[in-house]
């Protein structure tokens, strides 16, 4: 099993340092940036449903909805198609609005997930179009959907899903260019700075892996803590609930990710001396705004951690503790800002002696509703 490991620990910081391998398996092939081009073979046969759809919506579980969420965003945002994302457990008990007119994405790491392959079944019985995003070739939902496209993260062990997660947000991200391709809403030379930038990212998380260490003095502080709350706005908000499922789900620490704006209708009361706030605080569209909700926080004697952009002084001066991601393109924040999450989560978890791997409860693919 130590062999197996690769001389890590465990499987889960295995996983996390094969991110920058991961995320390029998920790419390699697909991204032609000095064309200003994006190939997706798995759907390229639904190319003229693609160009007219009115909506797409997104259904998944766990780790694989908040991918879904990081993905509402860049479609949106990049091929300008709104996007709905939906729990697959609700929506296939809700009599959904849905005809086929509508391109569903499943997302599954391992296409086993029994509600996600449900609330396919449901939408495909009326006729809608269906897509996977699945890592586990040959497995259920590839093989009930119509097309789709492999995320190639390779074999996840450890439970609290990693690479698998970043893969599909890698995956959501080609899927968004692409389309945005397809519809004209992406001019050729736009693309080709995108992608230029979305080829390098596979070394940025190398880079951002470099915080290991630090990280590992910063959990220190918190084993001991009883609640977290983790804030981010656009697409660092799916990164927030992220971290903190991450956490809950290894450490056994009650967490919460919420909209940092939200918290002032609610979360704020519970801020004291005793409660640590991660904060995704890069410089982005709403650095300025996420700035003053640390400043709230401060004020109520919060602890605060702050993930920020490479050089930022202004925001390390102003919180107790923080941790450096190289700086890149808002549509790819996700990607690098979900590393320092994921390894806070893991150290403090082995600090507290719970088995990361195995968390108590919990399963890697949950087959039954
Ligand atoms: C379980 C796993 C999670 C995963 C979720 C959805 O809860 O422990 O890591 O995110 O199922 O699984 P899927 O295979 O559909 O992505």
């Amino acid at each position: 099993e130590m062999l197996e490991k690769g001389g890590f620990d465990h499987f889960m910081l295995k996983e996390i340092f094969e991110q920058p391998r991961s995320i390029y398996d998920c790419m390699r092939g697909r991204i032609y940036p000095n064309e200003g081009k994006v190939q997706l073979g798995g759907v390229k046969e639904y190319v003229e449903k693609l160009k007219n759809v009115d909506r797409i919506i997104i259904v998944a579980c766990g780790t694989s909805w908040h991918a879904g969420l990081v993905g509402e965003y860049l479609i949106e945002e990049y091929a300008r198609i709104p996007v709905e994302v939906e729990y697959a457990s609700e929506f296939r008990y809700r009599n959904p609005i849905i005809s086929e007119k509508d391109i569903v994405i499943a997302i599954s790491q391992s296409g086993e997930t029994a509600d996600t392959m449900a609330a396919i079944e449901l939408a495909k019985e009326k006729g809608a179009t269906i897509f996977g995003i699945c890592n586990v070739v040959g497995s259920s939902i590839p093989r009930i959907s119509h097309a789709g496209i492999y995320t190639h993260a390779g074999p996840e062990i450890g439970v609290a899903s990693t690479k698998a997660f970043t893969a599909q947000v890698t995956a959501l991200t080609l899927f968004a260019f692409y389309v945005a391709q397809q519809r004209g809403k992406i001019t050729e030379s736009q693309l080709i700075t995108y992608l230029t930038e979305l080829e390098t990212i596979p070394s940025l998380v190398e880079t951002a892996l470099k915080s290991n260490e630090l990280i590992k003095k910063i959990a220190e502080h918190f084993i001991d803590s009883r609640n977290c709350l983790f804030l981010g706005r656009g697409s660092g908000f799916p990164v927030a609930l992220e971290g903190a499922l991450k956490l809950k789900e290894i450490s056994y620490i009650h967490a919460e990710g919420y909209p940092a704006a939200e918290m002032k209708h609610g979360p704020i009361a519970l801020i004291d001396e005793e409660m640590p706030v991660i904060f995704i605080a890069t410089k982005n569209s709403s650095y300025e705004k996420v700035i003053s909700n640390i400043q709230e926080v401060k004020a109520r004697k919060g602890v605060v951690i702050a993930i920020v952009t490479e050089g930022d002084i202004t925001v390390k001066n102003m919180v107790d503790y923080s941790i450096e991601i190289p700086d890149t393109n808002e549509a790819f924040l996700p990607l690098i800002a979900t590393i320092p999450l994921q390894l806070l989560s893991y150290h403090i978890a082995v600090m507290r002696g719970c088995n990361v791997d195995q968390p108590r409860n919990l399963a890697k693919s949950v087959t039954v509703e």
